[in-house]
């Protein structure tokens, strides 16, 4: 009889601590991005991480995987979708997969001449308006982040749009930006940024465009002689979750969270421009690649070429969207 109570005892201990245990599993949130770590994204995702594990003490845990270590982009998309991974920042150039295509104002040519520009839309009207395109797609739109003002870069000298002609270019999945490449009298190559530098090495590709801080992190300097000062674009991201991992989480969990990716997202757009100042400036020492400054001419010359991919792709970004970029920039076609 003794024997027995203290059996049940032990196993009834045994159960509760087991469920102790399993109450105590912090709830993972894998986040996959593509970029280096030393870069305005890959920072930003650390810091998410710290703030996120130090508010929930230790309830949530961030693994952050860099690199296209978990994902290329092309893949994240549906991983995300399936619950595969919790949290990505893909740039806005990546949402047409996913079946909205309005994120594709953001790579309109010249459609912003500053990161103030750039976070009217992002924080305004239009910001909210795309992030509720998302939630029929089983996703969650938590904050948009900046990385920079893309430049082109090949290996022969580049500055106006004749300079282009015929040179194969790589882009990310955007049909705005194949129209852009279209534009400039070049072959637009649509190929997951973790393949571009050997693309670019071994004359897959000619050349590429993105700001300073990938050119440098993915080592482009080594495989691409000129770097055009064209800031024809930008490249902004979109931290996204799974809706339905996110509508699960316990309430306070996801108000800590709330408050860790607003802090993050500060942290991440105030870095933003120093990241890619000094990113150019590693360029310029490395001495591999030769900067070149585009005079107002030049600069004028770009513009015009470009500026008709608006018009094209007005119904694609929607006109209203693209009316309200425009009263936000003060950009005029
Ligand atoms: C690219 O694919 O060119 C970049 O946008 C990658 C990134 O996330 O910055």
């Amino acid at each position: 009889m003794k024997l027995r109570l203290s059996v049940a005892l032990a196993t009834s201990a045994l159960l509760a601590f087991a469920g102790l245990a399993i109450a105590q599993q912090p709830t993972i949130i894998k986040f996959s991005h593509v970029v280096a770590v030393d870069t305005p994204k890959g920072k930003g995702a650390e810091y998410f991480k710290k703030l996120a594990e130090e508010r929930t003490k230790g309830r949530v845990k961030v693994e952050v995987y860099p690199n296209s270590q978990l994902f290329k982009d092309g893949e994240e998309m549906e991983a995300l979708q399936l619950g595969s991974v919790q949290m990505l920042a893909p740039s806005v150039a990546k949402f047409g997969p996913l079946g909205v295509r309005e994120f594709e104002v953001f790579d309109l040519p010249y459609i912003f001449d500053s990161f103030e520009e750039l976070h009217k839309v992002t924080e305004g009207p239009v910001g909210k308006t795309l992030f509720k395109k998302l939630e029929s797609k089983g996703v969650t739109g938590l904050a948009f982040w900046d990385n920079g003002f893309k430049d082109f870069s090949a290996n022969k000298p580049i500055k106006v749009p004749a300079d282009y002609k015929g040179l194969k270019l790589r882009i990310q999945s955007s049909k705005v930006l194949g129209d852009e490449i279209k534009a400039l009298g070049a072959i637009p190559q649509v190929m997951a940024f973790s393949e571009v530098y050997q693309a670019l090495q071994t004359g897959v590709v000619d050349g590429t465009e993105n700001p300073p801080s990938n050119f440098y992190t993915q080592k482009m300097h080594e495989v691409q002689k000129y770097l055009a000062l064209t800031d024809h674009g930008v490249i902004e991201y979109a931290v996204i979750v799974n809706k339905k991992f996110w509508d699960g989480l316990p309430a306070d969990i996801r108000t800590a969270l709330e408050g860790a990716m607003k802090d993050a997202t500060k942290y991440a757009n105030d870095i933003a421009k120093k990241e890619n100042d000094d990113a150019l400036e590693a360029v310029r020492k490395s001495g591999k690649t030769q900067i070149i400054t585009l005079t107002a001419d030049e600069k004028a010359q770009m513009k015009k070429a470009l500026v008709s991919v608006h018009k094209e792709n007005e119904s694609r970004v929607g006109k209203e969207i693209l009316a309200e970029v425009y009263k936000d920039t003060g950009f005029k076609p």
